[in-house]
C-alpha cells in the first residue's frame, strides 16, 4: 500500500466516506478485482490508516463467509510477528446461519465497541429483522468473537493473538510464514504419536473454554490451524456460554464428536461418549442434557438418532 499522510480521528472518518473515489488511491501488493478492493477498503482502510499493517499481501482464504488476508505489520504496530491476519466479514456472514437463535441464547448482544446494546431503537430493529436491525446483528456476532478471542488468549488458549476489531473485520496473529499460511488440520495427516499428544493439547484447550464458560460450539479439525507441530484453534463467532444455553451439552457434544472423529482416523482411541461426560462433569455444568430436538435439520438425521439414544441412555 502507498503510505498516506498521518490524519486525524475525524479527518479519516470523513475520508472513509468518500471512499468510492479514494479506493484507486490505495495500492496493495495484493491484486484485487475493483469490487473487492472496494470491500477490503471499507473493511480495512481505518485499521490501515491507524497504521496496523502496511500492506495487504495475499487473500489466504475466501470463502462465502469470510475471507482472511495476510498483512504486513507496520513498523510502529505492536504485532509480535511480521505478519497480521484480517478477517473480513461477508455482509451475509450471519445471516444464513441456521437457527442462529441456538447460538445467542444467553448472551447480550454487542455495539459495534463490544457494549452490551441497550437502546430500544437497535434491540427492536433486531427483533424486526429490518437492514438496519441486521447491520447490528452482522456487528454483535463480530464483536463476540473478538471478545472471546480476548479471553481465551488471556486465560493462554491456542489462538491467535486478537489485536482489534472494527465494524467488518477482526485483526489477529497471522499463523504461517511468507510462504504459506498455516493448514487447517483436517488436510494433515499425523502420526499416531503426534496424533495423540495433539489430541491431548487440544483436550487441554477445551478445558480452558469451558473453565472460562465457554463452548466453541463450531469446532473441527476445519477450524484448527497446524503450524510448526502446534495447533490454534480458531473461528469464535457461534461461542455459546455453556451455564446459560439450554442446548449447550448437545452442541459440546457435536463440537468433541466432530473433533474425535478426526483424530480416531490419525490413530488415536478415544470413545467420545466417555470424554464428553467426563469433562461435562468436571466442569459440573448441567448434569442432564436439555435436548431440542428440534434444533436438528433434516440432513442431522444422524444426529437425531444419535440424540434419542442419549436421551433414552440417561
Ligand atoms: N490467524 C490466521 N492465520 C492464518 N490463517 C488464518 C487465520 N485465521 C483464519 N485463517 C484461514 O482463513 C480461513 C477462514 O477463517 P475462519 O475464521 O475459519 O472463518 P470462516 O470459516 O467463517 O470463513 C481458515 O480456514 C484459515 O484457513
Ligand atoms: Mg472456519
Amino acid at each position: 500500500m502507498k503510505r498516506k499522510k498521518k490524519l486525524s480521528q475525524s479527518e479519516i472518518i470523513a475520508s472513509l466516506k468518500e471512499q468510492k473515489d479514494e479506493v484507486g488511491e490505495y495500492e496493495f501488493t495484493y491484486d484485487a478485482s475493483r469490487h473487492e478492493r472496494e470491500w477490503i477498503v471499507n473493511s480495512l482502510g481505518l485499521f490501515y490508516e491507524m497504521q496496523w499493517f502496511a500492506d495487504i499481501l495475499r487473500l489466504v482464504k475466501g470463502g462465502k463467509e469470510a475471507s482472511v488476508y495476510q498483512c504486513l505489520a507496520s513498523s510502529v504496530s505492536p504485532v509480535e510477528g511480521r505478519f497480521i491476519a484480517a478477517k473480513v466479514y461477508r455482509p451475509r456472514r450471519f445471516r444464513n446461519l441456521r437457527k442462529d437463535h441456538i447460538y445467542r441464547e444467553g448472551r447480550e448482544d454487542l455495539d459495534d465497541s463490544g457494549n452490551v446494546i441497550v437502546k430500544d431503537k437497535m434491540l427492536k430493529a433486531i427483533r424486526q429483522r429490518s437492514d438496519y436491525g441486521r447491520k447490528v446483528m452482522h456487528t454483535s456476532w463480530l464483536e463476540h468473537e473478538y471478545k472471546t478471542m480476548q479471553i481465551l488468549h488471556a486465560a493462554g488458549a491456542d489462538i491467535p493473538k486478537p489485536y482489534a476489531s472494527g465494524k467488518n473485520a477482526i485483526l489477529m496473529d497471522f499463523i504461517g510464514d511468507e510462504e504459506m499460511a498455516a493448514p487447517t488440520l483436517n488436510t494433515v495427516d499425523l502420526d499416531r504419536v503426534e496424533a495423540r499428544l495433539l489430541f491431548e493439547r487440544l483436550v487441554h484447550n477445551i478445558e480452558i473454554l469451558l473453565t472460562n464458560e465457554l463452548v466453541h460450539a463450531d469446532l473441527s479439525a476445519f477450524n484448527i490451524l497446524y503450524w510448526e507441530g502446534e495447533i490454534m484453534l480458531i473461528d469464535f463467532p457461534q461461542a455459546i456460554f455453556p451455564i446459560e444455553n439450554h442446548n449447550a451439552f448437545m452442541i459440546f457434544e457435536r463440537d468433541l464428536r466432530r473433533i474425535c472423529e478426526y483424530f480416531i482416523r490419525q490413530g488415536v482411541e478415544v470413545d467420545h461418549h466417555d470424554l464428553v461426560k467426563k469433562l461435562w462433569q468436571t466442569y459440573n455444568y448441567r448434569q442432564m442434557p436439555e435436548i431440542d430436538l428440534n434444533m436438528l435439520d433434516e440432513e442431522d438425521e444422524q444426529d437425531r438418532v444419535y440424540w434419542q439414544l442419549i436421551k433414552d441412555d440417561n
